[in-house]
């Protein structure tokens, strides 16, 4: 079943200089870019997006890392397209748990600075779109 999630190139793959790489392995699979956009997140955007890790240890790290430098947010759409980018990232642990082949499991050493993000379930996913693309909805 076709479907849209929503993925992000965090600002460790900018600016290391990835963004081409992810889309690139994003298309080589098969999927489409429908929308795409680079930007500096407003904290409250981030807040939003990451508002189920609120709490956690690594949160208020985490918001200062996604708005320390440009992202770049695209609407990914395609069959399966939750799980198969998912795939295509890896685990959120680059080294324990993302497969060689995959984006983190290739180009990532830490879990922070894990280059990018794909919606986990197809809730999240429409959240997510809404969030970063309010002009889509
Ligand atoms: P992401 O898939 O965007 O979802 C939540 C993010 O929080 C995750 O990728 C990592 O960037 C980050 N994260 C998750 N767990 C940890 C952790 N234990 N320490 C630091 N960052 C984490």
């Amino acid at each position: 079943m076709s479907e849209r999630t929503l993925v992000l190139v965090k600002p460790d793959g900018v600016a290391r200089g990835l963004t081409g790489e992810v889309l690139g392995r994003i298309e080589r699979k098969g999927l489409r870019i429908v929308a795409l956009k680079m930007l500096l997140a407003p904290r409250d955007t981030a807040e939003q997006h990451y508002a189920e890790h609120e709490g956690k240890g690594f949160y208020p790290g985490l918001l200062d890392f996604i708005t320390s430098g440009p992202l770049v947010a695209a609407v990914v759409e395609g069959e399966r397209a939750i799980p198969a980018f998912r795939q295509l990232a890896g685990g959120t642990d680059p080294v324990e748990k993302a497969a060689t082949g995959s984006i983190r499991g290739d180009l990532a050493l830490e879990t922070q600075l894990n280059i990018v993000h794909g919606s986990d379930a197809p809730e999240s996913a429409v959240r997510e779109i809404a969030l970063w693309f309010p002009e889509l909805v």
